[in-house]
């Protein structure tokens, strides 16, 4: 093996593959019959050796032990830009709109993550689903309880995920149980959790204030300094998703010149910043997160779910806004990344009845949608060239499709003619089933059916 004397572990996959062989580019390459080189390197983390055919690279790799998979295609574990794991039993709660959801549903249920027995339970669940669905990689939302982040942080290290959490700041509006009753000591919390987890192993922290309503200026600007403070640690929030919380906003900072604006004077938005949604948004807005490389958690199912809006495409690419693709479960109704991307798909046609008005509906390509939720995203979170794709370098963590998962996927992924129609068809077609099989840090993780 090239170049192998401070590796361990290696291993080889045979199968279809799909990658991109550029990252900033939405091209998938794909290869009918493949080989994946993994190996365990010195810091002791599992990363991709070499791509490519099978007949060029088996010469290379003579004695690994190889997984073969006729007929499955690997392809990059899903990278999830938002979601909440408190709310994995908020799924499917109506509501009309966001507020009263929040009102009515999710906080009174996010109270009871003070209790870490039951965060635990919940946090297990959640992980082992999103590896059932082939995502190996997410942005995630705790509860404010502090222990709600220890919790995930830990389960999250024994299933060697890479994934970044943080606890909510939430010091107003918020009901007892769930309200930081003391901002200074949330702030202190937030920097002990980031001590304690951001960059042990692969989990990451970040700074997470709920929403603009519900932190006081105080809290906001606190979370602003800590963010100066650790500059590689991320920041998320949401921005613009719901026409009566703009509103609200604009009573509670009536000098902000935005709803993104209250986030920017605290220091809030910068490379490594995360907001869901983005829907609301003007063009300043937009050119302002694009200048400071901040990024949109586009959230489809969800804006749907709740009746929230369209996330603008076209304006997006006009200001060179970066963005990527998001569950937000418990507001998504979806943990399946085809479901999401699907989704984006529907929300991209609809651009015609957007406020910003009369442009044609776009149709995203079918490569594009799986980049914004592979290695786009991963590009988003800064973190390409670790997970999203499959590259050498990038850390083990993929999926093993089976485009014959049911008759229909079978029957139709048989009669297509190009790349293009292929991944549409598992786009628009495919769930879980889809995911035969997912692979964390060269581990085959066994999965629940
Ligand atoms: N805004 C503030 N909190 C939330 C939340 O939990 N979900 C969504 N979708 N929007 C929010
Ligand atoms: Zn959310």
């Amino acid at each position: 093996m090239p170049n192998a004397s401070h590796l361990t572990e290696a291993r080889a996959w045979r199968a279809s593959l799909l990658w991109f062989a550029d990252p900033a580019q939405p091209k998938v390459s794909h290869e009918s019959d493949g080989l994946l080189v993994t190996a365990r390197e010195a810091d002791g983390i599992v990363r991709i050796q070499a791509i490519g055919a099978y007949r060029e690279l088996a010469p290379l790799y003579p004695d690994l032990p190889t997984t073969h998979w006729p007929g499955l295609c690997i392809a990059p574990g899903f990278v999830d830009l938002h979601i909440h794991y408190p709310q994995t039993d908020v799924i499917g709660s109506p509501a009309d709109g966001l507020l009263p959801w929040l009102e009515h549903y999710t906080f009174p249920h996010e109270k009871q993550f003070a209790d870490p027995a039951y965060a635990h339970e919940v946090t297990g669940f959640f992980l082992d689903e999103l590896m059932r669905q082939g995502v190996t990689t997410a942005l995630c939302f705790a509860t404010a309880h502090p222990e709600s982040v220890d919790v995930f942080m830990a389960e999250a290290q024994k299933r060697q995920l890479r994934m970044v959490t943080g606890k909510v700041l939430q010091d107003r509006h918020s009901p007892d149980g769930l309200r930081d009753t003391d901002t200074q000591l949330s702030l202190r919390q937030t920097e002990d959790l980031i001590r304690r987890w951001h960059g042990v192993d692969r989990l990451g922290y970040a700074i997470t204030p709920r929403f603009a309503p519900t932190s006081t200026e105080a809290q906001l600007h606190g979370a602003g300094e800590i963010a100066q403070r650790f500059p590689d640690v991320w920041i998320q929030s949401h921005v613009a998703e719901n026409v009566d919380e703009i509103r609200w906003v604009s009573e509670l900072f009536p000098t902000a010149r935005s709803y993104l604006d209250v986030y920017d004077r605290a220091g809030l938005l910068r490379q490594r910043s995360v907001y869901a949604h983005c829907i609301h948004l003007d063009e300043t807005d937009r050119q302002r997160m694009a200048e400071v490389g901040a990024t949109a958690a586009v959230s489809p199912t969800s804006n749907l779910f709740l009746g929230s809006g369209f996330f603008d495409y076209a304006a997006s690419d006009a200001a060179g806004l970066r963005y990527g693709l998001a569950s937000d479960v418990g507001g998504g109704t979806s943990f399946s990344p085809f479901h999401t991307m699907h989704a984006a798909y529907t929300v991209a046609r609809q651009s015609l009845n957007t406020a910003q008005g009369q442009r044609p509906g776009m149709s995203l390509a079918p490569e594009h949608l799986w980049w914004q939720h592979t290695a786009g995203a991963a590009a988003a979170l800064d973190l390409a060239g670790q997970v999203g794709n499959l590259l050498p370098g990038c850390e083990a963590d993929f999926v093993a499709l089976n485009p014959k998962a049911t008759p229909l996927l079978a029957r139709r992924t048989a009669q297509t003619a190009t790349m293009a129609e292929w991944l549409f068809a598992m786009i628009v077609l495919g769930d879980d089933r889809l995911v035969a099989h997912t692979v964390v840090q060269g581990d085959l993780v066994r999965m629940e059916r």
